[in-house]
């Protein structure tokens, strides 16, 4: 039923996804998902507007939301953590920056596993910091970490910090509990600090299942601090509302130091929308799941047809599918020709660092029907 889509309104839909390149381009570059908002949460917001109860919101604990928060991990990942632990912010990125810039020396070196989601880059650099390239390998069971690569960058002394895409985006890597282990022993020995972006966490495919960097041992916990939100999960972006936790003695205190003003009060609405989702979400994000689960393997099975020379390796998480076109022939950025001549739009690889030429990323949280459009027309370029 989730994917059962009525498609003009899709293609009609207000926001950046569909009115950037307007209705007859076929969509599938931002990471919006086509679904309709739940319903729960629709009528959580609208029934919050309908009240009049738009001022101020709870600043005092206990926080509705930081409660969600706590029993959300505890239930999904089995993960215990304290509501003190935990910052709201408005988004994912804005809490990345503000953590490398608090706890990261000026100048050091982050760490990404790349090729990776363009604000990395972009928050890193503007920060004062740089980024050192982990490229992911591909290996016969999927994409992975290079671990004698990590080793070997991580013991530069100007390197500070291991900055992890957990689900990974774009290539829907699914660190497990042995991948996280290595690579807190790699911060341990090195004295890194650990950031874990977990936005995409409910997004993971049978067998794999989500595990939080930081809830995998005591080490782990003092070393990391983790990002992430209920916007992805839920289709509300827009609604801006996400959180950094750390539980470590080390960095907790530091990261409290924050002037809240300079962070700012937080969205009410987003707030009121991530406690609905956490709330009633259960049965939809397992719908939601088998969705995509079904749609990463059509996109196998219709590229298999109809676009053989692209590479694509089915992503163990999330919606995104990064596919190397390289035999194509289509030259460094085929998003470009894909979008003037047969009108689709995807991101360019180029964006998400060097790895990324000759690559595209699609986005197939879609309906089956509009995935395959979308790939018919993909095929008439070649
Ligand atoms: C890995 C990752 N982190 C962060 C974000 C953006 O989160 P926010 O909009 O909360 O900054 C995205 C969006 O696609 C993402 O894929």
């Amino acid at each position: 039923m989730i994917f059962d889509l009525d498609l003009e309104r899709v293609r009609n839909r207000p926001g950046i996804k569909w009115e950037r390149h307007g209705s007859d381009v076929l969509s599938a570059w931002v990471a919006d998902m086509d679904v309709e908002v739940p319903q729960f949460i629709t009528d959580a917001v609208v029934s919050r507007i309908e009240s009049g109860g738009l001022g101020y919101g709870f600043y005092d604990e206990p926080i509705p939301v930081l409660e969600a928060f706590k029993n959300r991990m505890q239930k999904a990942f089995n993960w215990e953590i304290q509501t003190s632990e935990v910052l709201r912010v408005h988004d994912v990125i804005q809490g990345l920056e503000w953590v490398i810039r608090t706890l990261t020396p000026d100048g050091s070196g982050i760490v990404v596993q790349t090729p990776v989601y363009p604000p990395f880059y972009s928050t890193i650099e503007a920060s004062g910091r740089h980024w050192v390239s982990n490229p992911l390998i591909e290996t016969e069971e999927g994409w992975a970490l290079d671990f004698d690569h990590l080793e070997s960058i991580a013991a530069d002394p100007d390197v500070s910090t291991l900055l992890l895409c957990h689900p990974h985006n774009p290539c829907g890597l699914v660190m497990t509990r042995e991948d996280l282990t290595r690579v807190v022993d790699i911060a341990e020995r090195n004295d890194l600090l650990v950031i874990s972006d977990e936005i995409h966490c409910d997004l993971v495919f049978e067998p794999l299942r989500h595990i939080p960097a930081a809830s995998i041992s005591e080490l782990a916990s003092e070393r990391t601090v983790t990002i992430t939100a209920a916007t992805k999960t839920f289709n509300m972006a827009g609604l801006r509302m996400a959180f950094v936790h750390t539980a470590s003695e080390r960095y907790g205190p530091q990261l409290k130091e924050i002037s809240t003003r300079m962070l700012g009060g937080i969205n009410g609405l987003g707030q009121i929308a991530t406690v609905a989702g956490w709330e009633h979400g259960d049965d939809w994000i397992s719908e939601l799941v088998a969705g995509l689960d079904h749609n990463r393997h059509l996109l196998f099975d219709l590229l298999a047809e109809q676009l053989p020379g692209v590479r694509y390796r089915l992503p163990q998480a999330t919606y995104l599918s990064w596919l190397d076109c390289r035999e194509l022939d289509l030259g460094e950025n085929p998003a470009e020709i894909f979008l003037s001549r047969c009108q689709v739009a995807l991101n360019s690889g180029l964006d998400f660092g060097p790895e990324g030429a000759g690559h595209v990323r699609l986005n197939f949280a879609t309906s089956p029907e509009m995935l395959t459009m979308i790939v018919e027309r993909m095929a008439s370029v070649v």
